[in-house]
């Protein structure tokens, strides 16, 4: 059972570095740089998602993070053969599994592992035998909680876009209906002994409600803290929203 005492981790998310750097096809953005000032902000690690058509962070940024980061690093990648390579070749501190569909804008759902729990728990268990920390990304879903843990992950990631954008659209009964359910699944999944960890979407409005919840022990995020790095930088975003996980832990 995983021990949640202690101060909640932030998972800085670079990837929406490497998406400005990509637009013009340059070096500058750096990722390694925003990564640097994450580490220095007081992010406890940093998410990087290696995606199949290489969109915005590409292979020598997995390669620059893994050799040099001093917080952990987590890979978000597909359950491929080729990542599952990437993976074992760089031995990340976590491995983070995503589902990933070339024509979507960003991961827009859950991972179904109830359907594909053969398959997933051989893709995961070399990952896990090389010393990484598995987690799954999934809707906050009893099934996919249940089949999470059959399969062995460490960690459930529960996809939070559901509750972010009913937030930002102002549905707020559905905002609220969202949030009880990642409330009841994040206890859920905890009481089966998986580490659990919020994600996607979050912003300064909507992280606290779920920073409250005793059971989440990391908080990854990442579009709006470089969105929002724009106007205050990228040391005072992720310290704003440093202090609120914080106050909302306390
Ligand atoms: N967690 C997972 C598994 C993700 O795929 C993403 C988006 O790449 C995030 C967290 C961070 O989401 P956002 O960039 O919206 O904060």
């Amino acid at each position: 059972m995983t021990d949640f005492v202690g101060r909640l981790r932030l998972g800085v998310n670079i990837d929406h570095v490497a998406t400005l750097r990509n637009a013009r096809g340059g070096m500058v953005p750096e990722p390694l740089r925003a990564a640097r000032i994450a580490e220095a902000a007081g992010a406890d690690g940093i998410t990087a998602h290696l995606r199949e058509d290489r969109r915005h962070i590409g292979d020598a940024d997995i390669e620059a993070l893994a050799a040099s980061l001093s917080v952990p690093l987590n890979l978000e990648m597909a359950a491929t053969a080729e990542m599952q390579a990437i993976a074992l070749r760089h031995r990340p501190h976590a491995v983070c599994i995503v589902p990933e569909k070339r024509e979507e804008r960003t991961t827009e759902g859950g991972l179904e592992v109830a359907q594909d729990e053969n398959r997933l728990a051989h893709f995961i268990a070399p990952l896990r035998d090389a010393g990484c920390r598995v987690s799954i990304f999934i809707a906050a879903d009893q099934r996919q909680i249940e089949a999470a843990h059959r399969i062995c992950a460490a960690v459930v990631e529960l996809h939070t876009g559901a509750y972010c954008d009913a937030h930002d659209e102002g549905r707020l009964a559905e905002r609220d209906a969202e949030l009880a359910r990642l409330r009841e699944m994040s206890a859920f999944a905890h009481s089966l002994g998986l580490e659990v960890h919020p994600g996607h979407g979050l912003n300064y409005d909507t992280v606290q409600p779920d920073a409250a919840f005793p059971e989440i022990v990391e908080i990854n995020i990442g579009h709006y803290l470089v969105g929002e790095a724009i106007f205050v930088g990228l040391d005072a975003s992720i310290r704003e929203m440093r202090r609120l996980m914080d106050a909302a832990r306390a």
